[in-house]
């Protein structure tokens, strides 16, 4: 079973690569699972309209993340292929504040059966000046998003922090997510090959 997993602020182009991928794996034959975070199967994404509209504290949407990635990676079908829009990287960087959340936050990382832990995650990775720019031509998606939009500088800061522990084997790819869908494609595309995860 190979693994990958997709991360990013809002706007960095996250879904156009998760479709330029999907799309790929379609005309390759290659089978492939995708999936979702918070959500990802029928009962999940119930949770996700729970969560995202949700005021619940820090500690609380920490515990709600994990609970449903735990549910999430029991119910998925072993297929050849597993893609992650969104993981445990993404409960890292947007719900650690402190050294204590940090403890819990790896702890839990931890027991995650280590079949699924990915191969590669790719991060799309936005400077301010193009977040904003993109940010002015769209509405927010959720409420999660308005939340998080003044904190961008402490996310990516997570980010850049988590991709320096080691989980695993786990490749962390940072890609620059200012350059055009289809360059950011063809660095995924030749990252997946580097690692042998497609010929
Ligand atoms: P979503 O619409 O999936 O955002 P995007 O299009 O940017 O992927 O909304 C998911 C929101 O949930 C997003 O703001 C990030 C947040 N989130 C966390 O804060 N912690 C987590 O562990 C996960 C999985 C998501």
């Amino acid at each position: 079973m190979k693994v990958i997993s997709f991360e990013g602020f809002e706007y960095s182009g996250k879904s156009t690569q998760i479709k330029l991928l999907k799309k790929y794996f379609i005309k390759n034959n290659i089978k492939s699972t995708f999936t979702r975070e918070p959500g990802g199967n029928k009962d999940l994404e119930k949770i996700r309209n729970v969560i995202l509209k949700s005021n619940f504290n820090n500690l609380s949407l920490i515990m709600f993340f994990f609970a449903s990635r735990f549910a999430l990676i029991s119910s998925i079908k072993k297929n050849d292929f597993i893609v992650f829009d969104r993981f445990f990287d993404s409960t890292y960087a947007y719900q650690k504040y402190n050294s204590k959340e940090k403890k819990l936050i790896i702890s839990l990382i931890k027991l995650i059966d280590k079949n699924f832990i990915p191969k590669i995650t790719f991060y799309l990775k936005l400077d301010k000046k193009n977040l904003i720019r993109r940010k002015d031509k769209r509405l927010y998606s959720n409420k999660f998003d308005k939340k998080y939009f003044g904190q961008f500088s402490r996310i990516q800061k997570n980010y850049e922090e988590i991709s320096k522990i080691k989980i695993g084997e786990r490749k962390f790819v940072a890609i620059d997510a200012s350059l055009s869908a289809n360059e950011v494609h063809d660095k995924i595309i030749l990252n997946l090959k580097k690692c042998k995860l497609i010929k």
